[in-house]
């Protein structure tokens, strides 16, 4: 039985509950709260209750949802992650690296795998993608390049990277997977960008599909999830134990898993693979593809466009930084962009993600470059973007942490061992991680950043 069919069958019953949660499904909500959110929500919300199931130990209607949804995904196991996209990635690491174990990680990675590093002490071995400066962003990977890393160093256990990135590039996973088979490397994929992939083609291609072992994707990003809702998958060819992963999800998650949250999941999931999902899936494709011809043919304006997941919308305009069409997004017509960075903005859509808004989006661009609409350059002076170089570790995250450190002027900080986790914007890609050696581009990038100390190693 589906976990919503469960819920509903035990409400008839009307059983009389000491237990956990204390709001007693709705009795009680703090009055501000109930103005806010309604009841409703509370009154999903139990504990593992006789009758009801253990997310850390799944056996009955969790078990028998998350088998579902493998069978949907093509999937040997999925799991249901009430923590995020964050709590897949630290558990699919600790499934599979010991302390001193080298992972190779592509560089534009979320911060989750920092955290992951810390747990786990693993030694990374990164992996720069190709960068391109004209949009700020990182792309591919060179698999030449990947291949000779993998080469060089035959004891990489695993592999983690991002796909789509941020910006909805994609790779070539099925590439990527058989190199990863042939040095006999565990390929992790962080797509939590890609949640809808498995239910229109259009959009992309899933790395479950082309290959992968370990996938982990938000629901929340695109598919329109409550946060932090999430899956994590293992593939049918990946001979890592479920059982292992469930342990190191439960070393990292609560036990007191949400009820809404896993209602949602497990409707979510439902609704994609339903024909009227996939219409709707379908249809905010056709209407992204709209807007983005509409938006090309304006005068100053590009929307980044190469083998990417078309429902995240980069764009730039002509003598505007990414930051001055964030600002004149937002003040001047109340649009909010994901990100920005110097060269472009990053607007994200999902099931969520109506015509009329996008409407509005073409409306304000238009307006925006007909207009020649402009602001003072003058605030955003120094906010230039860093251009990655190779990252130095002089000591793997794990054995910095927690040790001393001190803030040093910028002009000190040469060559010492940096003690911050210093990101361009949350969850951007990494610039400097505790243990890294700091260089002279990280010098200069903050100093334009207008900083004058950074935290190193006493
Ligand atoms: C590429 C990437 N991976 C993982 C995460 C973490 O996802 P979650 O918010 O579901 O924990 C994010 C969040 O922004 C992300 O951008």
């Amino acid at each position: 039985m589906s976990i919503t069919n469960n819920i509903e069958k035990f409400r008839k019953e009307k059983r009389i509950l000491f237990t956990t949660p204390s709001h007693g499904q709705g009795n009680f909500v703090a009055p501000k709260s109930l103005k806010m959110i309604g009841h409703k929500f509370f009154t999903c919300d139990y504990s593992e209750i006789e009758g009801f199931d253990n997310l850390s130990n799944p056996v009955g209607m969790i078990k028998s949802s998350q088998d579902n949804a493998a069978q949907i995904y093509g999937a040997k196991a999925t799991f249901y992650l009430t923590n995020g996209s964050t709590s897949g990635i630290i558990a699919a690491m600790y499934s599979v690296l010991k302390r001193g174990d080298k992972v190779a990680i592509a560089r534009n990675c979320h911060k989750s795998i920092y955290n992951g590093l810390v747990l786990t002490g693993a030694l990374p071995i990164w992996i720069l993608p190709q960068y391109n400066e004209e949009w700020g962003i990182f792309e591919t990977i060179n698999l030449d390049y990947l291949e000779e890393v993998f080469y060089k160093n035959s004891d990489i256990k695993a592999f983690i990277m991002t796909n789509p990135t941020y910006e909805g590039c994609m790779s070539d996973i099925y590439r990527i997977s058989a190199i990863c088979r042939k040095y006999n490397i565990l390929l992790i994929v962080d797509e939590a960008h890609g949640a809808l992939w498995n239910f229109n083609k259009a959009l992309g291609t899933p790395s479950l599909v082309q290959g992968a072992d370990i996938v982990v994707q938000s629901l929340h990003k695109t598919a329109g999830a409550l946060n932090p809702c999430a899956l994590l998958h293992i593939s049918r060819e990946c001979n890592i134990n479920p059982k292992t992963i469930q342990q190191a999800l439960n070393l990292i998650t609560t036990t007191s898993p949400s009820y809404p949250l896993l209602l949602n999941i497990e409707n979510t999931i439902e609704y994609l693979s339903s024909a009227k999902g996939q219409f709707c899936i379908q249809d905010l494709v056709k209407n992204v593809n709209r807007l983005v011809r509409n938006i090309k043919l304006l005068p100053n304006l590009e929307v980044y466009s190469y083998n990417n997941d078309i429902t995240k919308l980069l764009i730039k305009v002509t003598n505007l930084s990414g930051f001055e069409l964030s600002e004149i997004l937002f003040e001047k017509y109340k649009i909010e962009d994901e990100l920005a960075n110097e060269k472009a903005v990053l607007l994200l859509t999902g099931l969520g993600t109506t015509k009329s808004k996008l409407k509005k989006l073409e409306n304000a661009l238009n307006d925006l470059c007909l207009n020649n609409i402009k602001i003072s350059q003058e605030k955003y002076r120094n906010d230039k973007h860093f251009v990655p170089v190779e990252p130095r570790v002089r000591y793997v995250p794990a054995a910095v942490w927690g040790k001393f450190s001190k803030d040093v002027e910028l002009k000190y900080a040469l060559s010492r061992v940096c003690m911050e986790l210093i990101v361009d914007y949350p969850p951007g890609a990494p610039i400097l991680l505790p243990g890294e050696v700091i260089k002279k581009e990280h010098i200069a990038y903050l100093n334009d950043k207008g900083r004058t100390t950074v935290k190193v190693l006493l």
